[in-house]
C-alpha cells in the first residue's frame, strides 16, 4: 500500500524537481571511479560508449577531455523513453547530446550486435569501451563480447558492466538464466527484483519476466568471466558494485595481442567454430 503511494506520488516529485530521477543501483558512478583510478584523464583518446541512453555517464566521459567520444544507441524507433511512469518516443539525437561539451563527440544510432561489418570498420578502433547496463538486454552475449574485444586497439581497454541472475540454483555456476516464460522457473514482481516467485506459467499481467521485459537473459558472474577469456581478453579484474545479493558485476578487461580461443582444433583457418564472429 505505502509502495503504491510512493509510487504514484514520485512522477509528481521528480517534476517538481524534488527528487532526482532513479539512477539505481548507482553502479555508474562506481565504474567510473574504477575508471579514473587507472586513467584521471581520456586526452588524446577514442571512447567509445554502448548504450549511453540518458547521458548521464557521457559527460562524465567528455569530462576526462578524449580525443572523440562516439556514442552508439539502440535507434529511435525502436526504443521509448522511459521516466517513471511517463513513456515518450526517443528523439533520434536526444536532448542531452547538445550539452555535451566535447569537440570530438559524435551520436550514432545502430545495434552494435548487428551492424553490417562495413558499419563496424567505420567506427575504427577505440582505446576505450564503455558498456554498462547493456550486455543482458542483448539475445548473443558472446557474439557482443566478441564485436567490442574487434573494436578495441591493441592495447586497449574495456569497461563492462551488467545484471547478473538472481536464480539461487543458477548463480554459483558458469551458466545463463534465459529469460523466457515458457520455460522460466523464476519470475521477479515489479520493483523488488530480489523477490523470487517459482512458477512454470506464463506470468500474470502484473508480473515482470525481470527487471524489465527487455532483458533476454541474466548470467552467472563466472559466465560472463568465461566470455570475455574466451574472446581473447586479459587482466581481467573486478570492480565491486555495492549492492545486495551479488546481483550485478562490474569489470575491467584489457585486449592484448592474443586473438582470443576458438572451439575448433583441427581444420581449416580461420576456424569454422570462430567466436562471435562469422567467417
Ligand atoms: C539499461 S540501459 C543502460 C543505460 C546506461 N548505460 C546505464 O548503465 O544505466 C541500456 C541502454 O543500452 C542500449 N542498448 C542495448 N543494447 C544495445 C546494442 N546492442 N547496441 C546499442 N545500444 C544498445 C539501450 O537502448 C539502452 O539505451
Amino acid at each position: 500500500m505505502i509502495r503504491s503511494l510512493k509510487r504514484a506520488v514520485r512522477p509528481l516529485l521528480e517534476k517538481l524537481g524534488l527528487l532526482t530521477p532513479f539512477d539505481l543501483p548507482n553502479y555508474r558512478t562506481v565504474m567510473f571511479d574504477a575508471l579514473t583510478r587507472i586513467k584521471p584523464d581520456l586526452h588524446g583518446q577514442r571512447v567509445l560508449e554502448i548504450g549511453p541512453k540518458d547521458g548521464k555517464d557521457s559527460h562524465r566521459l567528455a569530462s576526462l577531455g578524449p580525443e572523440s567520444l562516439v556514442m552508439m544507441d539502440i535507434p529511435a524507433e525502436y526504443t521509448l523513453n522511459v521516466t517513471s511512469h511517463s513513456i515518450t518516443p526517443r528523439q533520434h539525437l536526444p536532448s542531452w547530446f547538445q550539452s555535451i561539451v566535447l569537440p570530438g563527440k559524435s551520436y550514432k544510432e545502430g545495434n552494435i550486435l548487428y551492424l553490417a561489418p562495413d558499419e563496424l570498420k567505420a567506427l575504427g578502433r577505440f582505446d576505450l569501451i564503455w558498456c554498462t547496463g547493456v550486455l543482458y538486454h542483448n539475445p548473443e552475449p558472446l557474439r557482443f563480447i566478441k564485436r567490442l574485444f574487434n573494436l578495441l586497439q591493441p592495447g586497449g581497454l574495456l569497461l563492462l558492466e551488467t545484471s547478473l541472475t538472481r536464480h539461487p540454483a543458477l548463480k554459483n555456476h558458469n551458466c545463463v538464466e534465459i529469460l523466457w516464460p515458457k520455460s522460466q522457473l523464476c519470475l521477479r514482481t515489479g520493483e523488488n527484483d530480489q523477490q523470487l516467485i517459482l512458477s512454470k506459467v506464463v506470468p500474470e499481467p502484473e508480473q515482470s519476466l525481470s527487471i524489465q521485459s527487455n532483458v533476454s537473459h541474466l548470467p552467472s558472474r563466472k559466465a560472463v568471466l568465461s566470455w570475455l577469456e574466451m574472446c581473447g581478453f586479459q587482466e581481467i579484474e573486478e570492480i565491486a558494485i555495492p549492492i545486495p545479493d551479488h546481483a550485478r558485476i562490474g569489470l575491467l578487461a584489457k585486449k592484448g595481442t592474443f586473438s582470443g580461443y576458438t572451439y575448433s582444433n583441427r581444420g581449416p583457418e580461420p576456424s569454422p567454430y570462430a567466436i562471435g564472429d562469422s567467417l
